[in-house]
């Protein structure tokens, strides 16, 4: 196997379970390699690191299956980490059949995504290395996932990162245009072929369930950011009365009419609206909300863009709390590594400020279960949410 040296002190963290090694860490080659090889890590004298994959030309050149001396990267690895993963779920008290089985470093598979949808399966490679292992990966979720279909993509992210062709088909079995779903006791249809990452934002099902916790019946209710509705119809489904949804999609915003229907839920308005805009005029005519959920989409994909991104949020938080009744509760999530939980109690102790607003936090969340974090890399956390009862 190719043999990779890094520079003095990178063992260190490596040695501590970090499983990247970026490209200017990189000193050496024992020959040089392709995109997507297997490798063994070495540090600067020669001892052994880890076995990972590299891609050259990435800006995160490698990333690390194993630490383990005994522990080569074959088919069997692959193998026994999926079944560890889908043992894991199995414990899990999810109450869906849509759930995360495969959650890349958080599962020990770097670069592999896999989300169950009922009787189907999507599997996002969004490395060079792990896409090359498709052949270990995809017969191993056939045979003991038994599906109904699989479908396999990669992102124009990873596209743009990793040199892999943008792709998306189905690889085995029929995957219909739409799938339906269950999450708790409504339905959801999921628009695999053409929905957003992989259909349905299933990281936030714990947010939901935790959001329905605080509608009391007939409270006024605004999902902002909506995509199909998810929140939008826990809160109608817990009681609440009318409920707004907002949302730029309009394919996202079709779903989420079907949703409704499919769920005999009435008394949703949907907005084909920027939400910025649409706190301007929700603002101008002096309506307010019991509740306010802001969800948006990652405003910072790496750490440069996080002030453009919290001047996003202030923005957001400004308005939404101009919005929010006295004694309301506002929402507020970040789906980026890069814009911390700090960050976000940051922005909304200024915007309170600003608007003289006395906050109270109530609740904190993060991504749900089926989507867990490695303490070593806090990049895999990356979705938080904070309750605030407004004043
Ligand atoms: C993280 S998703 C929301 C997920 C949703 N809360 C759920 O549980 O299914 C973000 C959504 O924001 C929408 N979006 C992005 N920018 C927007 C904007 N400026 N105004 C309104 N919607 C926007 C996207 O279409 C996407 O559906």
């Amino acid at each position: 196997m190719l043999q990779v040296r890094v520079k003095p002190g990178v063992e260190d963290k490596i040695r501590g379970f970090f499983p990247w090694v970026y490209k200017p860490e990189v000193t050496g080659y024992s020959k040089q390699p392709k995109k997507g090889d297997l490798v063994v890590v070495r540090d600067a004298k020669g001892g052994f690191l880890g076995y990972g994959y590299i891609n050259p030309h990435a800006n995160i050149s490698i990333r690390i299956l194993s630490f383990k001396k005994e522990e080569e990267i074959n088919i069997e690895l692959i193998r026994r980490r999926l079944k560890e993963a889908i043992e894991y779920r199995k414990r899990l008290n999810l109450d869906s059949d849509a759930y995360r089985l495969v959650h890349s470093e958080g599962d020990f598979l770097p670069g592999l995504i896999v989300d169950l949808y009922g009787d189907y399966v999507v599997v996002e490679f969004t490395t060079y290395g792990m896409n090359r292992l498709r052949e270990w990966v995809l017969p191993a979720l056939v045979e003991f996932l038994k599906p109904k279909g699989v479908y396999e993509k990669v992102s124009e992210y990873a596209s743009s990162v990793e040199g892999l062709e943008q792709r998306g088909e189905v690889v085995y079995g029929h995957v219909p245009e739409e799938v339906v779903i269950r999450e708790g006791d409504l339905r959801f249809y999921v628009n695999i072929l053409e929905g957003q990452k992989t259909g349905f934002f299933l990281d936030q099902r714990r947010a939901r369930r935790l959001l329905r916790d605080m509608v009391k019946p007939g409270d006024e209710c605004l999902d902002l950011f909506c995509h199909t509705g998810a929140f939008a119809l826990h809160m109608k489904k817990a009681g609440a009365g009318r409920v707004t949804a907002v949302d730029t999609s309009k394919g996202a915003l079709r779903v989420g009419k079907k949703n409704a229907e499919l769920n005999h839920i009435r008394g949703i308005e949907w907005v084909e609206e920027d939400v910025f805009d649409f706190l301007r005029v929700l603002r101008r005519a002096r309506k307010s909300f019991d509740i306010v959920v802001i969800d948006p989409p990652s405003f910072a994909k790496n750490r440069f863009a996080v002030e453009g991104a919290l001047r996003g949020y202030k923005e957001l938080l400004l308005t939404s709390l101009k919005v929010t009744k006295p004694g309301g509760y506002l929402a507020v999530y970040s789906c980026s590594f890069h814009v911390t939980r700090e960050h976000l109690l940051q922005v909304l102790l200024e915007a309170s400020k600003d608007v003289k607003r006395q906050v109270r936090i109530v609740a904190e969340s993060f991504q749900d279960l089926d989507h867990p974090w490695v303490l070593q890399m806090p990049n895999t956390l990356y979705l938080k949410g904070i309750y605030a009862e407004v004043r």
